[in-house]
């Protein structure tokens, strides 16, 4: 009987473009899901854009645009390069969506009704220049252990010592650059303790793989905390029902964008939402998420504890990938290798990604390595030399000779039934999610079926007239052969199974298609299907890579969730350097703002152009000091709306804050406007 299965890859940001670390994920869930449709089970597979939560408001602000316009614009290119890398979702949608807040609504309000929602008033830094409690994330500072400046306020990278803002030393606020201060807030708690037995009942192989039931274990032993699900207003993201300026911390809704995302293809075309949710019914149907290992805790603990509270089916499984490394590395942006699905795009056939990335991916939370001259010769060999090369080799004889006409008998029984008879095994590993090994199958298959058409020498035979049924014969053979691995590789590269199909000229394979030959049967000319990549092509990307700029973005991410680092590297092009308009300014005002306890107000000549900045030195000077003073001002910052007016700029300082700070100015002999390099 056919399987009724959901699907799922974890939603990606609303604030940043796909990027091949990416990618693997994508691929790797669109591969499962595929080969699942393929074997007649109902699969389907949805995704949405993660639309909320703190970076994506200041985004949006920086960019001066409402964050509803810049979710919109992301959900536009993140599905375009989705579609361009043959990413089937049934559905996409986006967390930001009324289907989502229903159900985080409602979730919310069951796991309330069932006491599992509590308040506690907690200390949080807040920036008081722009009116906001900051995330971890967009605080800065000195590390209480090891001392290392420019820390962000959850963990040192120096160390890796993790700790709570408030403990970080000189702490500063990424956002205005001022010294946030403690203040209090009710927030809301999800109790996650209440969870624990079903948890470690839910933690089983069946369920997980034991690289993650061995993390889990940790975590019980750890002992679950309870999870802050509420956010301060500014914030964007779903209001928590009954309260006027609380919101639903991003990752409360991001997976229930899992939901309302099936809810809306349910919807549309008309499939029994119930069947694959509701906890009475869960015998009925399979629901798998694919996500990276770095967010594991929010899949294994939060999320089944949440569902199970709110009356809903745990998931069947979550599988977990590493991340992607580049030539061994760390995606970087200085290298070239923090690439873009829209860079790969521009320059390269998506399915020598999928080909690669399936060549490498296996059923662990291992990192998989893209090694740019292995990927070029595994393409060109595998994809080009081997299984193309099958079809090219064959084609010609049918075409030419046989006016396309393929034989009325397999002349190799025995050799199509050694390929046939390996689609339990191979299916099997792809269920298993054991691409790698597939793919080795899959091409030690293509090595046979070249043996075969190197020893039967078709092109000799073919100069004898009397040889023409033999020859027929033998790319009949050869074309059968390709048929059955085509099957079998459909999954990973579907465009070249679609262009094979149009080439023999027969309807869409299915994985039971292998079990009878194409016999008799006119075929198309042929096209040449894949051809090699050319190493300039990498090249170029690499190139590309380099110099598109847009950082990554800070992650709502919490360290007890992280198992590995994100790739972000945080060195500048000389591009990016000399973006910057540094000018030498003079100050011909200053004067404290009231309510602001850390700010000057300034005005600065810039030769002839007055600006006003807010500066965050008020501890460190009175503003008698700083009138007629020449300092450095970043002139092209774009203007930020602060609580008492517009800041037009940036004053470049020196030492940790508060009050050792010295404003950084030029030699003597400077003039107002001058550019600073
Ligand atoms: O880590 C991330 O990129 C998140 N946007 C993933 C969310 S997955 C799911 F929970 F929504
Ligand atoms: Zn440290």
């Amino acid at each position: 009987m056919a399987r009724r299965i959901l699907v799922t890859s974890a939603l990606p940001y609303a604030n940043g473009p796909i990027h091949l670390g990416h990618m693997v994920e994508y691929i790797q869930t669109d591969i499962w899901a595929r080969f699942q449709r393929l074997r007649g089970n109902e699969c389907y597979y949805v995704c949405a854009d993660d639309a909320h939560g703190t970076p994506i408001m200041l985004k949006a602000r920086e960019r001066g645009v409402e964050p509803e316009q810049l979710i919109e614009e992301m959900a536009t290119s993140h599905q375009a390069d989705f579609a361009d890398f043959l990413i089937a979702f049934d559905r996409y949608y986006s967390t930001h969506s009324e289907e989502n807040r229903h159900f985080a609504e409602l979730i919310y309000q069951r796991l309330e009704a069932g006491g599992h929602i509590e308040r506690h008033t907690i200390e949080q830094l807040y920036d008081p220049g722009e009116g906001m409690f900051l995330p971890d994330r967009y605080i800065k500072g000195t590390c209480p252990r090891c001392g290392a400046a420019e820390q962000y306020g959850d963990s040192c990278e120096a160390c890796g010592a993790t700790y709570t803002p408030a403990e970080l030393r000189d702490p500063v606020s990424v956002i205005s650059g001022e010294r946030p201060e403690v203040r209090e807030s009710e927030h809301f708690f999800f109790r996650l303790a209440d969870f624990e037995a079903l948890l470690r009942q839910w933690a089983s192989t069946e369920h997980l793989q034991p690289e993650i039931i061995n993390k889990l274990n940790e975590w019980f032993e750890a002992g679950l905390r309870d999870w802050d699900i509420s956010r301060d207003a500014p914030y964007f993201g779903f209001r928590i029902p009954g309260t006027d300026d609380k919101y639903f911390y991003v990752w409360l809704d991001a997976p229930i964008g899992y939901m309302a995302s099936f809810r809306r293809l349910a919807d549309e075309r008309g499939i029994d939402f119930d069947a694959f949710w509701s906890a009475e019914r869960a015998d009925e149907t399979e629901l798998y998420h694919f996500i990276g290992k770095d967010i594991a805790y929010f899949h294994t603990l939060f999320w089944p504890a949440m569902l199970h509270g709110a009356g809903y089916r745990t998931p069947t499984a979550v599988y977990c990938h590493g991340f992607l490394t580049v030539n061994g590395q760390k995606m970087s942006k200085s290298r070239g290798t923090f690439i873009t699905a829209r860079t790969y795009l521009d320059h390269l056939d998506p399915e020598y990604l999928r080909y690669y990335t399936a060549a490498k991916l296996s059923d662990s939370v291992e990192d998989i390595d893209l090694s740019f001259d292995d990927f070029v010769q595994r393409v060109n060999a595998d994809v080009v030399g081997k299984l193309v090369n099958i079809a090219s080799r064959c084609a010609g004889f049918i075409t030419k000779r046989c006016d396309g006409q393929l034989a009325d008998r397999l002349r190799a029984p025995d050799l199509f039934r050694t390929f046939t008879a390996s689609a339990e095994r191979i299916a099997d590993l792809y269920e298993r999610r054991e691409y790698a090994r597939a793919v080795r199958e899959i091409m030690q298959l293509a090595d046979q079926a070249n043996q075969y058409i190197d020893a039967e020498k078709p092109w000799e035979l073919a100069k004898d007239p009397e040889q023409l049924g033999a020859v027929q014969e033998i790319g009949t053979v050869g074309l059968n052969l390709f048929r059955v691995l085509v099957v079998y590789i459909k999954p990973i590269m579907p465009q070249l199974a679609a262009d094979a199909e149009a080439f023999l000229d027969i309807p869409a394979l299915d994985w039971s298609s292998v079990q009878s030959p194409l016999l008799g049967h006119t075929i198309n000319r042929f096209k040449p299907l894949k051809t090699r990549i050319d190493p300039q092509h990498v090249e170029a990307i690499v190139e590309a890579s380099k110099e598109s700029l847009g950082g990554e973005p800070a992650q709502e991410r919490e360290p007890k969730g992280r198992l590995a680092e994100d790739p972000i590297d945080e060195t500048i092009t000389i591009d990016d350097f000399a973006k910057l308009d540094l000018r030498v300014a003079e100050v011909r005002v200053a004067e404290t703002v009231e309510g602001a306890d850390k700010l000057l107000r300034l005005e600065l000549d810039l030769g002839g152009e007055t600006r006003q900045v807010f500066a965050g030195v008020r501890q460190a000077y009175s503003p008698e000091q700083l009138i007629g003073k020449q300092v450095v001002c970043v002139a092209n910052l774009k203007p930020r709306k602060m609580r008492f007016g517009t800041s037009e700029g940036m004053v470049l300082c020196a030492g940790p804050g508060g009050e050792d700070l010295w404003v950084v100015g030029p030699d003597a002999g400077a003039e107002p406007g001058m550019r600073v390099k």
